[in-house]
């Protein structure tokens, strides 16, 4: 496999709004980040995945862009920017910027101009359809944020598709001049020395509307290409797509080198494995060891040799990861440092979501006018209305919400847990005073020191970055465990995914194996015997016969 500087890289995600305050305005800047550099660069960190930034009416956090080279207000300028890139590279960090172009804001002035009329040049720059006979919608879709995927505009007696709210109008990729626009805007982006981009929901790009196939359309994988020779593929840029509907065999033809498509791509399998069919998240089924460790041995054995895998184990739109995986209570250090070891041992670039090396929970608002994401509140709305109750939606919400992801960041006990020194756009996770990145540094034993190691750790052992991965004890139904190998390196992970104490049997071959033990949550293991009594949530690597 031909080796690129951004394999042995972990990258961690900011949402800019949630991370930190520096003028007291209650919301999250890029001052804020910059302010925080030097902690990122001790995590040891080499890229930053920054959510969006850009100009936005933020109707989706700033999910929704009114112009792709300009700043929101509320979390800086381009100067700062630019100052962010430049001391981030100071300290060996590289910033990817979310690219957000499966739509925009309807406050971009490409969308006004295409509001004005039907021949207006930017008309088509995004999707029109004639009602449907009967006058209503073109057809039934659906948006990911509830109601009709169509919505009317009455100047023109055409419905323009928005996949996400009304806000977000879906650009028309049939169109040419959409590529150059956007390839355009791209260029200058990499010319001011990000390092690459993170691309949101890129797999929706080459929809064929009215076929009504959404994801994985048939020009996707060529659009994708040509951007590569657009753009990014010039240079040494990571890129990451985000695509819910990848299979295995999607992740190949996006991420294997010869393809030139992305260096990797983000996948939810292992996520949705615990949503249920038919309510989706908002019904959370409950964590299961058989079915996680299927589909992560299903990822790490289809991209093996080709492709690259992304490793992730939460972000913004998702819950906390030691909430959903692991224990938020009794063991949730433990269970913190399982998950990042399991995480860091696995092949992949490992991603690392803000708050998650300190092990920061779920949050549970009481009233529904706590939450400010708008998917949480238009499913509410919505399904209320359908007849579910109040009651299982809040359950809903509580599990797979994505309020849970962007409570600020918890920095220390004083008010408003660091994050500001104004009111804050969302309320602090009351944990604060106990979880925090003060009271981690202060803890040489903490969650936070242990994914310090760990980020080290896949600088310093190449086995951790190129190892083959080879499942052991697979039927186990409580602990998760494979091998890594390279050459002659060998090394065992193994991990209690429970709360309960195990007498684990080692297998015959490996009983007498013994080593040096790289990291561990309990106290450090350097050889296996006939059985071994695993802690709750206990997890190590045992690097073989050095
Ligand atoms: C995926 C992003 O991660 C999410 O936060 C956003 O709401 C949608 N795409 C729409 O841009």
């Amino acid at each position: 496999m031909e080796k690129k500087w951004w394999h042995n890289a972990v990258v961690y995600q900011i949402y800019p709004r949630s991370f930190m305050d520096s003028n007291g305005d209650g919301i999250g800047d890029i001052n804020g980040i910059i302010s925080k550099l030097d902690y990122l660069q001790q995590l040891g960190i080499n890229l930053i995945w920054l959510s969006p930034v850009y100009r936005s009416p933020m109707d989706d956090n700033g999910y929704d862009i009114s112009d792709y080279e300009d700043i929101a207000a509320e979390f800086g300028s381009m100067a700062q920017m630019e100052s962010l890139i430049a001391q981030a590279k100071q300290r060996d960090i590289h910033i990817l910027m979310d690219l957000v172009v499966n739509h925009t804001s309807d406050e971009h002035p490409w969308f006004i101009e295409a509001l004005k009329s039907k021949d207006n040049p930017y008309r088509d720059y995004y999707i029109w359809r004639k009602p449907a006979a009967d006058g209503g919608q073109p057809n039934d879709f659906h948006s990911y944020f509830g109601g009709s995927g169509w919505a009317f505009d009455e100047a023109s007696g055409e419905y323009y598709l928005h996949q996400f709210s009304v806000r977000q109008p879906d650009l028309n990729w049939e169109n040419p001049r959409v590529h150059g626009e956007v390839h355009a805007m791209m260029n200058r982006w990499l010319a001011k020395g990000i390092g690459g981009f993170r691309m949101d929901v890129i797999d929706l790009i080459g929809k064929e509307v009215d076929a009504q196939i959404m994801a994985n359309g048939k020009n996707l994988h060529a659009l994708i290409r040509q951007m590569n020779r657009a753009t990014f593929g010039k240079g040494d840029a990571v890129t990451v797509g985000e695509a819910w509907s990848a299979t295995p065999a999607d992740a190949l033809l996006y991420s294997g080198v010869e393809r030139e498509e992305l260096s990797m791509v983000f996948q939810f399998d292992h996520i949705k494995q615990f949503w249920d069919e038919h309510a989706g998240k908002w019904r959370s089924k409950p964590f299961e060891l058989a079915s996680f460790k299927a589909v992560i041995e299903k990822w790490q054995t289809a991209l093996a040799h080709q492709g690259w895998n992304s490793l992730f184990w939460s972000n913004h739109d998702l819950p906390r990861a030691v909430s959903k995986f692991g224990d938020e209570g009794e063991f949730r250090v433990a269970s913190a440092k399982m998950l990042a070891t399991a995480l860091h041992c696995l092949k992949g670039t490992p991603y690392i979501y803000q708050g998650e090396e300190i092990g920061m929970t779920n949050v549970r608002y009481e009233t529904i006018d706590e939450y400010r994401d708008i998917e949480s509140l238009n499913l509410y709305q919505e399904r209320l209305a359908e007849g579910v109750s109040h009651e299982e939606m809040m359950q809903g919400i509580h599990a797979n919400g994505r309020d849970n992801a962007r409570t600020p960041m918890q920095w220390d006990d004083s008010p408003n847990a660091g994050f500001t020194t104004g009111t804050p756009w969302i309320t602090v996770n009351p944990n604060y005073r106990e979880i925090n990145v003060a009271a981690a540094l202060a803890e040489p034993d903490s969650i936070l020191w242990h994914y310090q190691k760990l980020v080290a750790l896949r600088k310093q052992y190449p086995v951790l970055v190129y190892g083959d991965f080879q499942p052991v004890l697979r039927e186990h139904p409580q602990v998760f465990a494979w091998l890594r190998a390279l050459d002659s390196e060998r090394l065992l992970v193994i991990n209690n995914f429970t709360a309960e104490h195990l007498t684990l049997d080692i297998p015959h071959q490996m009983q007498n194996w013994h080593g040096e033990c790289l990291i561990s949550n309990y106290a450090p293991r350097d050889r296996l015997a006939v059985s071994i009594e695993l802690q709750p949530y206990e997890s190590f690597a045992l690097l073989i016969g050095r």
